[in-house]
């Protein structure tokens, strides 16, 4: 009976132990398991005198049930306070304020590439792109302007290497793809150019045109100041005006530069058009024949209009944002405004 007690005690100081409901599966085989202290000391009943036999049966099948109970009620116990420790640990405070999540937004000269790309395909432009890495024969030679042309003198080149520059300015795009592909065509085609110049707040080394040019067997310049008054209406609104000046580029003759009056005060002088009332946005003007005969086209049967427009003048305007550093420093504060 001595011996009861003692298994009883054991089994007690085991049960403040344990915690989890594995613990209680452990005891319960470690006292009621076919190996278990109770088990065992159920068989070695036999071996008892007979006297003391059925007591101590009787007792041992007493604690035996009285385990069972207990360890019934310690998984009971132990999967409570489970419960109730994940309740706690995945309790959502609603009341605390939100994480305020950033919005990305497109860059203002992204948005006007798109705004413009998007007017002339309205018009059946079809988008074309060339390299920015381009070579001296793209860049110029085939632009009418070969070596020691004084015309080399209006751009200031990066040069990469003998022969190979950086574009300064997206015309080169139309020889690569008036070479492979015959007329009639009408592409536009955006990029970012690159010219050697001291960065202020009109002049940066990298910066973006779209070029744009249509060729066909009748096409006038008439029509070179219709399509570009359809897109000034369309991108500065239906009082847009445009003012034509005669120019001087290599590739196109006659040539004109094209000013769209300032939207920002409508010609009567601000800070944004420099108080002229005018802005310039593009060059423009009538393929010259010489280019025609460096990529194939017979200048007897086709001709063909061109222009190349400064994104970022038109960007100033489309935002009133009258420096263009801003739109290249990446300065969060301002390109969260857009
Ligand atoms: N490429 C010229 C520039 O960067 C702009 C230009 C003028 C493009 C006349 C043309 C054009 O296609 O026909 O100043």
């Amino acid at each position: 009976m001595e011996g009861v007690k003692d298994i009883w005690d054991r089994f007690g100081a085991d049960m403040e132990r344990a915690e989890t409901e594995e613990d209680m599966n452990a005891l319960r085989a470690k006292y009621l398991g076919r190996e278990g202290i109770v088990s065992k000391a159920l068989k070695k009943l036999s071996s008892l005198p007979r006297e003391e036999r059925a007591a101590m049966g009787k007792a041992l099948n007493e604690i035996k049930e009285r385990m069972e109970e207990r360890i019934r009620e310690g998984i009971r116990e132990a999967r409570e306070r489970g419960i109730r420790r994940r309740l706690e640990a995945e309790t959502i405070d609603v009341t605390l304020p939100g994480r305020a999540r950033e919005r990305g937004r497109i860059h203002p000269i992204t948005r006007t590439i798109r705004e413009i790309v998007s007017i002339f395909r309205g018009m059946g432009f079809e988008v074309a792109e060339g390299p920015e890495v381009e070579t001296d024969y793209y860049n110029f030679v085939a632009l009418n302007t070969p070596e020691d042309h004084p015309a080399r003198d209006l751009k200031s080149t990066f040069y990469i290497r003998d022969g190979i520059l950086l574009r300064t300015e997206t015309s080169p795009v139309q020889v690569r793809v008036m070479e492979r592909r015959k007329p009639p065509i009408r592409i536009i085609a955006p990029g970012k150019i690159y010219r050697y110049e001291a960065l202020d707040a009109s002049h940066s080394h990298t910066f973006f045109q779209v070029e744009g040019f249509m060729v066909d067997e009748k096409v006038t310049f008439g029509e070179l100041k219709g399509v570009l008054m359809v897109f000034a209406r369309e991108m500065f609104g239906k009082d847009a005006l445009l003012r034509f000046r005669p120019h001087f580029f290599p590739f196109t003759e006659p040539s004109a530069e094209v000013d769209v009056r300032c939207t920002i005060c409508k010609g009567s002088g601000c800070r944004t058009c420099g108080y002229k009332g005018w802005i310039e946005i593009l060059g423009c003007g009538m393929i010259d024949p010489s280019v025609f005969g460096y990529v194939g086209y017979d200048p007897e049967i086709y001709r063909g209009f061109a222009f190349g427009m400064g994104v970022d003048r038109i960007a100033m305007m489309r935002f009133g944002v009258d420096d263009i550093r801003l739109y290249y420093e990446n300065d969060i504060r301002f390109l969260e405004q857009f």
